[in-house]
């Protein structure tokens, strides 16, 4: 297989492993800077150029390992690579999707997929009232479109509740509220998903005295034993978010686990290390079973 990474850089370790697993497995593969991609439209066949080379037609899959702050324009290149016939680990669409966590908490409680109680609002006069739509403080204040951890904010009093929404309304900043699961205790559960499959889980832990959990806030984690209910909310989450591989995360709450967010381009350092699975690895494989399937249908 001829397979493209679309990846700001060749260093970084997730980008790094895929290349490894790839080569390993005999195929070539090529690193794509997709914020330096062009496209062509309106004259002929559309043109993706990176380069000064045409790639458009040059790839048989590719593995999107979008960063949030260039998705927008990452979910474009994948669309034009989408409809050129061209397999990927992860649909523009679900890019999108997974990109903002409204969006994605949409679908999920559109699907009755169990997630915390969330409240959005773009009216600044009626911060009292979103406040008490989830029952008064403690609540949390979290950027629609925030990643590791920045961004997801407690307040525990009304008081600092409302200076904070004030500040996020005066900025123009999309942010939701939620309610706190105290219970998770700064714990939360990431899944990877590839293909129908969980293929590794983790649970992370929060520092001491941090209610987040991420490793870039200084969490650590360890294998994870997943329970039917979680299995079933990672799977129904990557299914109904048109994304084959992702990064699912849950917190175990009083009345169950809840999905909180899906990550598109999940991390693969921390959870390699911590589980000893070979998740690059899976997602070569996943690939080349599919695009053996499209070349069948083909050739059919
Ligand atoms: N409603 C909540 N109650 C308690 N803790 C939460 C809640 N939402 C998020 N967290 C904690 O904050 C972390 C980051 O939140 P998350 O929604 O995954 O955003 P990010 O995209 O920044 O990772 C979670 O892993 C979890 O530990
Ligand atoms: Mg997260």
């Amino acid at each position: 297989m001829k397979i493209f990474i679309l990846s700001v850089g060749e260093n970084i370790y997730s980008t790094q492993r895929l290349v490894e697993e790839a080569e390993h497995k005999g195929h070539s593969v090529r690193v794509i800077n997709h914020t330096k991609c062009s496209v062509k439209l309106g004259s002929g066949r559309p043109q993706i150029i990176f380069e000064g080379e045409n790639i458009i037609d040059k790839p048989d899959v590719i593995i999107p390992r979008i960063g949030g702050s260039v998705s927008r324009h990452g979910a474009a290149i994948v669309k034009e690579f989408e409809m050129n016939g061209v397999f990927s680990t992860a649909r523009s669409l679900g890019i999108l999707r997974a990109q903002n966590k409204v969006r994605t908490l949409q679908i999920m409680n559109r699907k009755n997929v169990p997630i915390p109680q969330t409240v959005f609002s773009i009216n600044p006069k009626n911060i009292d009232e979103q406040i008490e739509l989830l029952g008064g403080p403690p609540v949390i204040i979290k950027l629609q479109e925030g990643t590791q951890g920045l961004g997801v904010i407690l307040a525990e009093s009304k008081k600092s509740a409302k200076s904070i929404m004030d500040t996020f309304y005066n900025m123009n900043a999309s942010f939701m509220l939620q309610e706190f699961i105290e219970e998770s205790n700064g714990e939360d559960i990431r899944a990877i998903v590839v293909g129908n499959k969980v293929v590794a889980a983790m649970k992370r832990k929060g520092e001491v005295g941090e209610f987040r959990s991420n490793i870039h806030r200084g969490g650590t984690g360890e294998v994870a034993e997943l329970t039917n209910r979680e299995v079933k909310i990672a799977l129904q989450a990557t299914k109904y978010l048109s994304l084959p591989v992702a990064g699912v995360d849950m917190i175990r709450s009083k009345k169950g686990s809840l999905l909180i967010e899906v990550n598109a381009s999940p991390g693969l350092q921390g959870v390699e290390a911590y589980t000893k699975v070979n998740i690059a690895e899976h997602i070569i494989k996943f690939l080349e079973t599919n695009v053996r399937k499209k070349f069948q249908k083909r050739t059919r």
